[in-house]
């Protein structure tokens, strides 16, 4: 025990303890010795994607609070390569939608917002600048970009939970990339990475907090050593409980994983975005 821990932090402590068990479910429950849990810690430890929105109105101020926590994310170089698009149109959320996968949240949630991974300004800043700007062209460059807009989103996702609002990631806005970068009018340099559906979570719906990887999978110490299967059969059950619980289809987390990347046609239309991405000025080189 860390005796530079006081006693009222000892007491809190023990409800990390309870947020971890949850998070991994039946598995193992890390330890995380006499570390305090604190709010920031209870936040990102109870994540969940919410898909279901109550018809509570936003607070004015939210969009904004929202872009400086994303602007608050550390940033390559401080090259800044991210834009938002936030999208409160009703018709334009609905075309959205049917972009990706028809997803009903993306029409129903107040307010969607766009991660844009963007070098079409830094492209701006170094012509200005008498510049070729030769190094957007490279994959380096695109992966900047990439990093910057996801780190940027996180934020806003901490901070939205933070607020008691519920959010859900949409890498489905990549199935249909050029018919969304027109949409949203987006220039040469720039491609959404993903969207985010943000509201009020609808109080009649629980959403539980979905079981992770086993740590033993995940965490290598020093060295990389692959798990074996059979340490997958422990996730498969927890999460197929959790499934169950949530009223989801009975499908194991290694064959839906095993699913999801199968082959090209799996991908859901993103198998070409090499493709789209140089179309969309990211050279890749
Ligand atoms: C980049 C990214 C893209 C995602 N795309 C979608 C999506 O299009 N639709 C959706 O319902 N959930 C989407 N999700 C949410 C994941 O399904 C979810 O995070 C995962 O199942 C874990 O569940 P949890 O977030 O509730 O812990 C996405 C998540 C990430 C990180």
């Amino acid at each position: 025990m860390n005796a530079n821990l006081d006693a009222a932090q000892m007491d809190a402590g023990g409800s990390a303890q309870a947020q971890l068990a949850e998070r991994y479910g039946a598995q193992a429950t890390p330890d995380a010795g006499a570390i305090a849990c604190n709010p920031t810690l209870e936040t990102l430890l109870g994540h969940r994607s919410v898909r279901r929105y109550s018809s509570e109105p936003l607070p004015s101020g939210l969009l904004e609070l929202l872009v400086a926590a994303a602007q608050s994310a550390p940033s390559s170089s401080n090259l800044q390569a991210f834009s938002i698009v936030a999208v409160e149109d009703k018709d334009r959320k609905a075309r959205l939608s049917r972009l990706a996968a028809g997803q009903r949240h993306v029409a129903e949630a107040p307010l969607l917002l766009m991660f844009v991974a963007d070098l079409s300004r830094l492209r701006q800043v170094g012509t200005a600048c008498g510049e070729t700007a030769d190094g957007l062209d490279y994959t380096e460059s695109f992966l900047v970009a990439l990093t910057d807009a996801a780190f940027a989103a996180q934020n806003v996702l901490v901070a939205l939970e933070s607020l008691g609002m519920g959010a859900c990631y949409i890498g489905a806005m990549r199935n249909h990339p050029e018919e969304v970068a027109q949409e949203l009018g987006l220039p040469q340099g720039a491609f959404i990475v993903f969207g985010m559906t943000i509201g009020y979570p609808d109080p009649a719906v629980e959403t539980g907090v979905k079981p992770r990887l086993a740590q033993s999978i995940v965490l290598h110490r020093e060295r990389y050593a692959a798990a074996p299967p059979e340490a997958f059969e422990a996730y498969d059950a927890t999460l197929r409980e959790f499934r169950l619980d949530q009223a989801m289809s009975d499908i194991a987390w290694t064959a839906q994983a095993a699913g999801r990347i199968r082959d090209a046609g799996s991908l859901m239309g993103r198998h070409v975005l090499r493709e789209v991405l140089q179309a969309r000025g990211f050279g890749l080189k």
